[in-house]
């Protein structure tokens, strides 16, 4: 897959988040040194960010298999077991959405995290009892957008946690840049900073922007992209000069429409636009607050004076 082509390999391949790189760097090299599996890892933060891209790229540096599951995927303790069981000395278990296992299934991880152990049990009633089997060493690696929603047994249990942020427009670019050679398609700088403008933070946006704006240039333009191709792509596309794609704007508008510009409670705005209040909290608020579209207070959600200024809204007229 071309997806997997514009994932870095390699630490040194990948760009941005300079903490999480080069603390890594550092385990990986330690733990190499020592002979050692990797100490588990947990990684938060919005969508996009490079969770999954990171947790291959610590196979990959450590030289061993990644085998990749989701919390909703693992719905008995049984099926945990086996996968656990099934895996090589040193290999990476990679479980997304790790803040979604079910409390049973979760608590096959605490031995198996802290002794590299399971516990089974053999019988039933007055005759049952547990055995132990040991676990090859292995690296957990989690990735949640919810730090907050872990149980404190789970979060506990990571060695390395690591909250991942949004890339600065400069990051953005050079990973687009990066992409248009792997995916051989020609783009100038300034096309390139006009697509990492308006990704959102997100190199997954980015290039999935970036395949997009491809197409219009093969076949509005020449081929090439540049500010004038990209602009014209993303316009269409309701991708704004900010980023915010209409979910984005949307919210921005039913807090000013309908509750005049808050502050209002999350449960209240969700309701209000027909979304899962996770999915807000998780996926669309991250960049509207990071962007300071919008304030959190005790009281609720309020859209800010850079929020109506964007949207082209003004405030006095509104309130009326
Ligand atoms: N592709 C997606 N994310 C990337 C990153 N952080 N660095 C380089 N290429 C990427």
């Amino acid at each position: 897959k071309i997806e997997n082509n514009l994932r870095p390999q390699l630490l040194t391949d990948y760009i941005g988040q300079e903490k999480a790189k080069e603390t890594l760097k550092i385990y990986i090299e330690a733990a190499k040194e020592r002979g050692e599996s990797l100490d588990h890892v947990l990684f938060y933060g919005p969508p996009g960010l490079g969770k999954t891209t990171l947790a291959g790229i610590i196979a990959n540096e450590m030289d061993v298999n990644m085998k990749i599951t989701s919390g909703p995927a693992i719905e008995k303790p049984g099926e945990m077991a086996a996968i656990l069981n099934n895996l090589q000395e040193g290999d990476v278990l990679f479980v997304d959405e790790i803040h979604r296992l079910n409390r049973q299934v979760e608590e096959v991880l605490y031995p198996a995290m802290e002794d590299y152990a399971i516990d089974i049990m053999i019988g039933k009633g007055a005759t049952a009892r547990s055995i132990r089997l040991d676990l090859p060493k292995f690296t957990l690696v989690g990735a949640t957008t919810r730090a907050g929603m872990l149980t404190a047994p789970l979060r506990d249990r990571f060695g390395v946690v690591n909250r991942l942020e949004f890339y600065t427009v400069d990051e953005l670019k050079t990973i687009i840049l990066r992409s248009a050679q792997v995916l051989d398609v020609g783009i100038d700088e300034k096309g390139a900073y006009a697509l990492a403008r308006r990704s959102r933070g997100t190199p997954r946006l980015a290039n999935r922007l970036l395949k997009r704006v491809r197409d219009f240039a093969q076949v509005k333009y020449d081929g090439y992209i540049t500010e004038e191709v990209a602009n014209y792509a993303l316009d269409l596309l309701d991708v704004d000069k900010e980023g915010l794609d209409q979910t984005d704007r949307g919210l921005l508008l039913t807090v000013i429409d309908k509750f005049q510009g808050g502050p209002v409670g999350l449960d209240t705005l969700a309701a209000a636009v027909g979304e899962d209040a996770g999915t807000i909290e998780d996926v669309y608020e991250p960049y509207l607050l990071k962007n300071g579209f919008i304030q959190r207070t005790p009281r609720g959600r309020v859209v800010t004076e850079a929020a109506y200024r964007h949207l082209g809204i003004s405030r006095e007229n509104n309130e009326k």
